[in-house]
């Protein structure tokens, strides 16, 4: 019995690591029946986080990782939401990777610019893009984010609730009225969607 265990495992190890490695990618597959739970929020259009009132954010679209690296921030803390530290602490590394390869789904078309940003956006063009969708991997799409949820997380960085030091240097010259203006243009943009629409658009926001 002991010997059959000690055999298994050290089976496993042998066998586990090239698996891992392939499956690290994150499998979209899988990840649809773990993000059930997840709609109840990120599904409903407009659904609202209590106290202080923002929008629950749009996760269809948005980039595979940086969605892990966030749900990964709630797990840990250092990213300090009760709800969201409920949920992301109790999922596996490969959970976090498999739903995001989910949401993220085909990721958003790219179109035309609406309108013209505000002069005090051009600071935010070199990682976010000029309309929001990101210059790279490791930035969050904000073309059309709920505008209440993007002026709530710039005052997250201002204030220290949210931690990275790129944002805390952009934000600390951001006047509040220009934090309103920049994520007015960028909520405009088309990108983002909510979670339910990846679910019944086969993986794409639709419009
Ligand atoms: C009870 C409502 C609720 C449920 C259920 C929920 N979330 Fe959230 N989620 C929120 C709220 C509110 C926020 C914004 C929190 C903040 O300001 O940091 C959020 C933020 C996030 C973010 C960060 C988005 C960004 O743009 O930075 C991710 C990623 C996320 N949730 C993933 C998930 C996943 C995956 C699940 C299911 C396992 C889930 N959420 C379930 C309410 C919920
Ligand atoms: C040098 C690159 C860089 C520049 C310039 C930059 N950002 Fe960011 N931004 C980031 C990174 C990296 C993150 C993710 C940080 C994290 O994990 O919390 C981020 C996160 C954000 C978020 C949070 C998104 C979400 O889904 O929660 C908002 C909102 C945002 N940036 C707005 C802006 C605005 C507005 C400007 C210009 C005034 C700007 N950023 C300039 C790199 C940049």
């Amino acid at each position: 019995m002991h010997v059959r265990l000690t055999l298994l495992i050290g089976l496993g190890l042998i066998l586990g690591t090239p698996v891992m490695t392939a499956h690290a990618e994150g499998d979209a597959a899988r990840g649809k029946p773990l993000s059930y739970t997840c709609q109840g929020c990120h599904g409903i259009a407009n659904y609202k986080n209590a106290a202080p009132t923002y929008s629950v954010p749009k996760l269809g679209g948005q980039q595979v990782a940086y969605l892990v690296a966030a749900l990964k921030e709630y797990a840990s803390g250092d990213r300090a939401h009760p709800t969201m530290h409920a949920h992301a602490a109790s999922n596996s590394d490969q959970d976090r990777e498999d739903m995001a390869a989910f949401f993220a789904g085909k990721g958003p078309r790219k179109t035309a610019v609406v309108g013209s940003p505000p002069a005090a956006a051009a600071v935010c063009t070199a990682c976010h893009g000029t309309d929001g969708q990101p210059v790279g991997p490791e930035y969050p799409n904000l073309a059309g984010q709920h505008a209440d949820y993007l002026v709530q997380a710039l005052r997250d960085y201002k204030s220290g609730k949210r931690k990275n030091a790129i944002m805390l240097g952009i934000v600390g010259a951001l006047a509040d009225k220009d934090m309103e203006s920049i994520a007015q243009f960028y909520a405009s943009q088309t990108g983002l969607c909510d979670t339910r629409q990846i679910l019944e658009n086969n993986g794409q926001c639709k419009k």
